[in-house]
């Protein structure tokens, strides 16, 4: 039997990353442009981060974590997000003595042990981003415009972004009695679960995907009625910015998401062709993470996006983002005498910065030509016997045929003139 990558990860072949570097490349621009800087942590840390930090009565931390012992003896965890190693190392390095606030961005796989399907995987990749050190609006809405200009640049299609604010810790228990309240004499209606442990964190009732606890709780009181005038001025402000920017919402007075540590803002965008598993980002404010981490008091609010998930329905919609680019020279050799003499000659032009391909083996001229042809190779360079011993090659322009002769000393001058006469103009990537 041979053996296949574990239930729930998989490869990405080269075709398909291309893609993927097409996305990267345009988040890490969208983060410089607005002043963050990339941080990477271990994919593995203690499992006690994770238990403190995401909540031990949520799904992800009881039933989705990839969890073990090591040969030492500690209880390691394979991060299921980054948030909580971001803020364990933002406080491991006394990053809240410097300058605040602290702008980190981040990309990289996460592990979840979930049932996997369509854009849902055990081992699947995170973008996103932290703001330490500050209160201000505006970080809320810098963390939900990266992501939805992001989507807009890339041309994903019907994105919704729901938009809530779940109060701090003055408002929230009054909301949360208010909650009791109403679950209290529906909690027959509710999931089994939930019909158990509904009264020790009630707003994981809110969160649950099953049929039984979306019907019991369509009328439950929204959370933005319950905001302490901070948390609703906080909450206005944010509005204001995303009205302002143009970045169409919903206040949506259900979504609590599914990880504790959130504080008044939380949100999360959806697209279009990606089914029940369409959240393509979410995130929020969790002014309460440091401190609950050991470290002082230090607020906070990011966004994690699904690059799974964005770059699926990229497809599903049809993109036609990460085209290949072809090499621009093809060497061929026109006799074993001259095979070594253009692999070198092959060498030299991508050491000047030419992408250029070879054949490796021995086949006929023929054959190299037709390689040529496959690869979309602008020119092809034919090394001859003949040609060779006097110090020069053929150029060949693939799309018109035309040939001439050219010194080997000055071939990379000429096809460096030639890409900048038919780059002129044009606007450059
Ligand atoms: P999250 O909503 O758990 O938030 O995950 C963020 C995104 O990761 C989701 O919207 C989804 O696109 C993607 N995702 C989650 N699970 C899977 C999976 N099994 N397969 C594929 N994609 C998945 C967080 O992780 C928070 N740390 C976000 C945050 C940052 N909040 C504040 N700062």
């Amino acid at each position: 039997m041979r053996i296949q990558a574990p239930r729930g990860t998989r490869d990405l072949l080269p075709d398909e990353l291309r893609i993927w570097h097409v996305v990267e490349e345009r988040a890490r621009e969208l983060f410089r442009l607005h002043g963050y800087a990339e941080i990477r942590t271990p994919l593995l840390e203690a499992t006690e981060l994770f238990v403190r930090g995401i909540g031990e009565g949520t799904d992800l931390v009881s039933k989705e974590m990839y969890t073990f012992t090591d040969r030492g003896g500690r209880s390691l965890t394979l991060r299921p997000e980054g948030t909580a190693s971001v803020v364990r190392a933002y406080l491991e390095h006394r990053l809240e003595s410097g300058p605040q606030p602290v702008k980190v961005y981040y990309l990289g796989p996460m592990f979840r042990y979930e049932r996997p399907q369509a854009g849902r995987y055990r081992q699947f990749h995170q973008l996103g981003a932290e703001v330490l050190g500050t209160q201000d609006p505006a970080a809320d809405a810098e963390t939900i415009l990266i992501p939805y200009d992001l989507y807009q640049s890339l041309g994903l299609q019907g994105l919704d972004l729901r938009l809530n604010s779940i109060g701090c810790p003055n408002c929230r228990p009054r909301y949360r009695e208010a909650l009791l309240d109403y679950l209290r004499p529906r909690v027959e209606r509710l999931c089994p679960s939930h019909q158990r442990n509904w009264e020790a964190n009630p707003l994981r009732v809110l969160d649950c995907k099953s049929e039984a606890c979306r019907a019991a709780t369509a009328e439950a009181p929204e959370t933005t009625a319950f905001l302490c005038e901070v948390c609703a001025d906080h909450f206005a402000a944010v509005r204001r910015y995303l009205e302002r920017l143009q970045v169409p919402y919903r206040v949506d007075s259900r979504l609590v998401r599914g990880l504790d540590y959130y504080t008044k803002t939380v949100f999360e965008i959806t697209a279009e062709s990606l089914g029940a598993q369409d959240a393509v980002a979410g995130g929020g404010r969790y002014d309460g993470l440091v401190q609950e981490l050991g470290g002082p008091s230090v607020p906070a609010v990011g966004f994690a996006s699904g690059l799974d998930r964005v770059i699926l329905t990229l497809q599903r919609q049809g993109t036609d983002l990460g085209q290949a680019r072809p090499p621009e020279v093809f060497v061929a050799a026109a006799g074993q005498g001259v095979q070594e003499a253009a692999r070198i000659l092959a060498f030299r032009l991508r050491r000047a910065g030419i992408a250029a391909a070879t054949e490796y083996g021995d086949r006929s001229l023929k054959a190299q030509m037709k390689v040529a042809g496959r690869t979309g190779a602008q020119w092809v360079v034919v090394v001859g016997e003949a040609e060779w011993a006097q110090g020069q090659v053929v150029l060949r322009e693939m799309a018109t045929g035309a040939q001439q002769i050219v010194d080997a000393g000055q071939l990379i001058a000429t096809l460096t003139r030639s890409r900048e006469a038919a780059t002129d103009g044009a606007p450059r990537r």
